[in-house]
Parts: C-alpha cells; structure tokens; sequence
C-alpha cells in the first residue's frame, strides 16, 4: 500500500506543512491522526501564505482532507480556520472535508483549566499553547469527553454531562472558579452543532473505501516525536502521542496503513515551551537562527528557542518511529555560518551517552558533545538540485545521514512549496 506518514522528527515546527502541502498533489487523501490546533503548519504557494492549526494540510490543493478519531477538535477553532482559509479562495466542503464522529472535543471549560494552570505553576509551567489540548484529551481518558457525534444528541446527554461538570467543578472551585455553566455550554454546543455536523462521519469508513479503490493516503503528524507524551521530553510535551505508531489508532485502520515513514527535521534544532534543550544557543548564534529562519511560532508567536542540530536526539526519533528517510528542511538558514556544529553525544556525570535519557533531571543536566564542520558561503535559498547546492552544504548532509542512520529522500531550502530537492519520492518507495 503506498501511503505515506510525515511526522516531525525534533520538537514540532520542522516544516511538516510545508512538506504534506508538497506531498498532498500525489495523494488522493490527506489526514490527520492526533493533536488540535495546538499545531501551526505554515504553507507558501506561488508568494501566498496559509496558516493551517486543524485542518489538513491537503486542503489548499483540494485533495479529499479528514480529521481522524485522534484528533481534539476545537468545534470554534475549526470555523475561525475554515472562514479564514475560505476568504484567501480556499474550497472546503462536505466532499473534501470530512471529520471523524468519535473525534473528542475540545470544550471552552478546558482552554480556561490550561490557561489556570500554566498560571499557577509559574516558573515550572509547561509552557503550552493554552488551547485546551491536555484537560481534553484527559477528559477523553477519563471517559467523560463530548465528542462530534453527541452534537446530534445535545438533549439526551445529561448523564455524561454530569460527570464531565462534577469533574470540573471540583478543579475549578480548587482555583477559586465558579462552577462551569451547564446551559451556557450546552446552548454553544447547539449553536455551533449544524456547522460540525455537515462534515462528521465515520472516517474509518471513508478510509476503508478509498483504500479499497487503491488510493494513496498521506498521514500528517502534528507536533513532533519529542513531544510525544511517552517519548518525548517528559514532562514538557503535549498530550498525545505523536510517532507514527498512532496512525492506526488515530485514524482508524491497521497498523500496516503507515506505510513509508518520512521524518521531517530541520537542519538545526528549534523548540517552543519549557523543558530540557541540550544543544540551546542563548548567544549571537542562536539569536541569528531565529531571525534568518523567522522562528516565532504560528499558533501563539513565541519566539521560538533556537540550537545546533542534535543528532542524538534524531536518531532516536528516528528509531522510534520507524522513519524510512528524512526530508531535511531549512538548509538556507545555515547559510553563511563560517562553521557550523553537530550534536554527536552527551556528556552525562562525567560519561558520553549516546541516547536521550528518560529522566528530566537527567535531561536537564546533558552536555552536548559537538563536531564541528566548515560552513558555506554561497547561498542554498531556493534550490532545486544537488548541482545548486555548495559542496560543503552536501556534506553537511551526508554527516547527518550518517549520525542518525537514515537517508534523506528530500532537502528544502525555501518556504516556497516548489524550493524542494527532491531524492526519492516517498509514495513511490513501499
Ligand atoms: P510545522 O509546524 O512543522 O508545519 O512547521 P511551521 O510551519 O510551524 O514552521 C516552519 C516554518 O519554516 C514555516 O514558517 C515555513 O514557511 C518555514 N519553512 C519551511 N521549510 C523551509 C525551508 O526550507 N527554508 C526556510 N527558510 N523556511 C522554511
Ligand atoms: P506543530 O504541529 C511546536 C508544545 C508547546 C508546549 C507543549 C505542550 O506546529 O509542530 P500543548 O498546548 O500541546 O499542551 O503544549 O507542546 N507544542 C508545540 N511546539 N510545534 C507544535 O506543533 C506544538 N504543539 C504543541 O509549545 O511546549
Ligand atoms: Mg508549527
């Protein structure tokens, strides 16, 4: 089956929009598997931009777009996106756009319980998008979640309604809030049901019939392997479960649907929130990362904290998930570094380790072990072959390779959807 997963390989933003929106012209359906619009994918065609946080990337190119049963699904979000997106010209209707009726929804009671605890943990926040991701997807553990399909029952669900407030009213008293408003919440539940219900279904269902009329389907991983919440920088990290593993579950088909696995990693090292960063620059370096590569976050506009890349950390994302070959982005931005260094180990109590441990406390206190490479001088910006790129940029690359063990099937070197090196392609390698 010659479908393909793209998930990020570091912490989130490597580019993953740029390269699904790339991918989705070969694809006959696009979808997402987990996280909200916790995720900013940011898309440029022909000088146009397009902020993506919950829909699919597919949907600028029109290819059939779904959200999986993996996703939380902000219902308020997703009309803000979906009217935006249609003012710039974009088509989204029942036939490209479907949304999955067991998806859990995110609820305006748990972006106020994220906002509420970020503010109480002070300097040991998390540091998260306030969006809500965690307390729903908590609540869709915790069996008390609304999802898409009780849109259609709003007056028969006094029951789950019951549990999900008496859970709430408990925290939020513990906060000095009031008790959440039942019939406020359930009169914007009504409100905003028509508008979600036009797009739910069984997508489990659209995906075992596209499937069975041979269509390649393109996965499109939000977030990134180190935010996963088993795997990831714990616990700085999001709530779901970002590998390609969760394709399957998030999605609703087996777990050989995945097919090839392309990795998205950008040529350094770049993370929003708290948390541990080995390879972090709070120097000259770091601050020229983040201008030349524009590092402020699409979702919330934090400046984004920039370092060298860490091959560590991706050859273990790499393990992980099962990445079959990498799609390197944001080579440009290391244009002009008279040198440039990688990440090969770390220094941990006075040993080198060559894995990621578990512990935070030990993460915290890693030393990044580095090699370091001439730079190049010429400029990558725009390229579309291997003759357009310096020799020591190649080198550059073929290094990575090599540290984290797995081939690049493609290089990006712009914002541009086209500003793309392309060295297998993907759908064709299953
Ligand atoms: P995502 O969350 O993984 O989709 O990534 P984001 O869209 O949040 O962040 C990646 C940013 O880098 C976006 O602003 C992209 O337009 C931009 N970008 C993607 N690929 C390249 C590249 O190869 N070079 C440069 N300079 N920018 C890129
Ligand atoms: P894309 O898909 C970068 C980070 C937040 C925070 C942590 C938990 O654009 O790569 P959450 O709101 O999920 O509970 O926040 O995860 N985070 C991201 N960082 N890119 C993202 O998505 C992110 N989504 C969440 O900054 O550190
Ligand atoms: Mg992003």
């Amino acid at each position: 089956m010659p479908n393909v997963t793209v998930i990020g390989a570091q912490w989130g933003d490597e580019g993953k929009g740029k390269i699904v929106d790339w991918l989705a012209a070969k694809a006959d359906a696009v979808v997402r598997f987990q996280g909200g619009h916790n995720a900013g994918h940011t898309l440029v065609v022909d000088g146009t931009t397009y902020k993506l946080s919950l829909l699919p990337s597919g949907i600028v190119t029109g290819t059939l777009s779904l959200i999986g049963n993996g996703v939380v699904l902000d219902p308020w979000a997703l009309k803000d996106e979906i009217e935006r997106l249609e003012a710039q010209g974009v088509s989204i209707t029942a036939q490209n756009f479907g949304i999955a009726d067991n998806c859990a929804l995110i609820l305006p009671l748990h972006g106020e319980l994220d906002g509420l605890r970020e503010a109480a943990a002070g300097k040991g926040k998390i540091g998260t998008t306030k969006r809500g991701i965690g307390p729903a997807y908590e609540d869709k553990v915790g069996r008390r979640a609304i999802r898409v399909c009780d849109l259609s029952h709003l007056d028969e669900l006094e029951a789950q309604l019951d549990r999900l407030c008496a859970h709430h009213d408990a925290l939020r008293a513990g906060f000095g809030e009031p008790p959440v408003d039942r019939e406020a919440l359930v009169a914007q539940l009504k409100d905003i049901a028509p508008f979600v219900r036009q797009y739910a279904q069984p997508v489990w269902k659209r995906l075992r019939d596209v499937r069975a009329d041979g269509a390649r389907i393109l996965f499109e991983g939000a977030q990134g392997v180190l935010l996963d919440v088993d795997h990831g920088t714990y616990p700085f990290v999001t709530s779901s479960n970002t590998v390609s593993g969760s394709v399957a579950a998030g999605s609703g088909l087996g777990p050989g649907a995945a097919g090839f696995v392309l990795g998205i990693v950008k040529a350094y090292t770049t993370r929003v929130g708290s948390g541990p960063f080995p390879t972090e620059l709070e120097d000259e370096i770091g601050q020229r990362l983040g201008e030349r590569g524009h590092e402020f976050g699409t979702v919330t506009a934090r400046k984004r904290r920039c370092g060298w890349f860490d091959a560590v950390l991706v050859r273990q994302s790499c393990a992980i998930s099962g990445v079959h070959g990498i799609a390197l982005t944001k080579l440009d931005v290391l244009d002009g570094f008279e040198t440039v260094k990688i990440c090969t180990g770390y220094r941990l109590d006075g040993q080198v380790i060559d894995y990621l441990p578990s512990s935070a406390v030990e993460q915290a206190r890693l030393e990044p072990v580095y090699e370091e490479m001439e730079g190049w001088q010429d400029s990558t910006e725009g390229a579309r072959t291997w003759a357009d790129l310096p020799a020591q940029a190649i080198k550059y690359i073929r290094r990575i390779e090599e540290l984290i063990e797995c081939p690049a099937a493609s290089v990006s070197t712009s914002p541009e959807r086209d500003d793309t090196i392309l060295v297998r392609n993907p759908f064709a390698e299953m």
